[in-house]
């Protein structure tokens, strides 16, 4: 374990702590013990906000400021011959893999319709959703029955010509014609409850930080065997042939999201809060 889960760890901990202290009355209230589930879409949005965080440094600071640096990326990156990273999409499955190492029956996966790789093909139910969300590009809940977990799902839209440009003439590709702003995939989440405590939901953001993390570990190790490797430091590749550390990484996506994380968490003790008081008050008047 690396001292940023730690800190991770720490600060969510104290979290914890402060909401479980601040509201004694409401968790320790066994007839209200229903309220303090919360549905399992706000999860999945807190979720898809803290892997949005990391896809965008992992995109923009990495493989877009990287390659003009001298640095290189590509579907093949884990070939030993091959002096390159990830894909964004590979440094997704690359985090995935990783939260399928947790007891924590979490998952996330980038589906399309038309996949550049058939593995990330959409099938069935979430195959229909997928054609919901591409005409509203609104975020999609539902439950599997096949395979018994909620899912929620959330447009991967084509933010920038690179995408376009490199799905379009990928020899696999299973559609070439892709514009600008098209919804290409989904991010998609899957659990195996409706319904999570707010204890479940801190530990669903340890799992996904942990992956993330083990995801630009991985990275690392990769670069490590370059001929000429790259100085891993505080530096980034936008001052040159750089690479910040997994420590200096974390820290970056740890600011990035806990602006909204730690606000979102805190209104979501505070809604249930407040449900106590109404319903306290409507106990008095009766
Ligand atoms: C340099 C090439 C390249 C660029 C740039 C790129 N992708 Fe991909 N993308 C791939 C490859 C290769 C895969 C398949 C990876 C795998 O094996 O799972 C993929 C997978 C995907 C998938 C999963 C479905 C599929 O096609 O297999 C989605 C969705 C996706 N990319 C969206 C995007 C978006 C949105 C962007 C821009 C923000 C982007 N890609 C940029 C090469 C690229």
């Amino acid at each position: 374990m690396s001292k940023n889960f730690w800190i991770t760890l720490f600060s969510l901990g104290c979290l914890g702590i402060y909401l479980f202290v601040s509201a004694p009355p409401l968790l320790l209230d066994d007839k209200k013990t229903e309220q303090a589930a919360i549905p399992v879409e706000q999860m999945f949005i807190l979720l898809q906000a803290e892997n949005a965080a990391a896809r965008a440094i992992w995109t923009q600071e990495i493989v877009g400021a990287g390659k003009k640096s001298g640095l290189k990326f590509d579907e093949h990156w884990r070939d030993a011959d091959l002096e390159a990273g990830p894909l964004p999409a590979l440094f997704l499955r690359e985090t995935a893999k990783s939260m399928e190492k947790s007891p924590l029956r979490l998952s996330l996966f980038l589906g399309s319709d038309y996949p550049i790789s058939p593995s990330n093909r959409f099938e069935g139910l979430q195959q229909e959703k997928f054609q919901i969300l591409r005409q509203s590009q609104l975020p999609q809940f539902f439950y599997v029955p096949d395979t018994g977990l909620q899912t929620g799902m959330f447009a991967n839209i084509a933010i920038a010509a690179p995408c376009i440009e490199c799905h379009n003439k990928h020899p696999q590709a299973a559609k070439n014609d892709w514009r600008l702003n098209d919804v290409m995939g989904a991010t998609t989440w899957m659990y195996p409850a409706s319904t999570v405590s707010l204890e479940d939901m801190l530990k669903a953001i340890m799992v996904l930080h942990q992956g993330i993390e083990n995801a630009y570990a991985a990275y690392l190790e990769k670069v490590k065997t370059f001929t000429h490797p790259p100085m891993i430091s505080e530096r980034w590749p936008r001052d040159g042939y750089y690479l910040p550390s997994l420590d200096v990484f974390m820290q970056a996506f740890l600011q990035r999201t806990a602006q909204h994380t730690l606000p979102a968490l805190g209104a979501l003790s505070n809604a249930r809060q407040n449900n106590k008081l109404k319903d306290s008050s409507r106990d008095t008047a009766k």
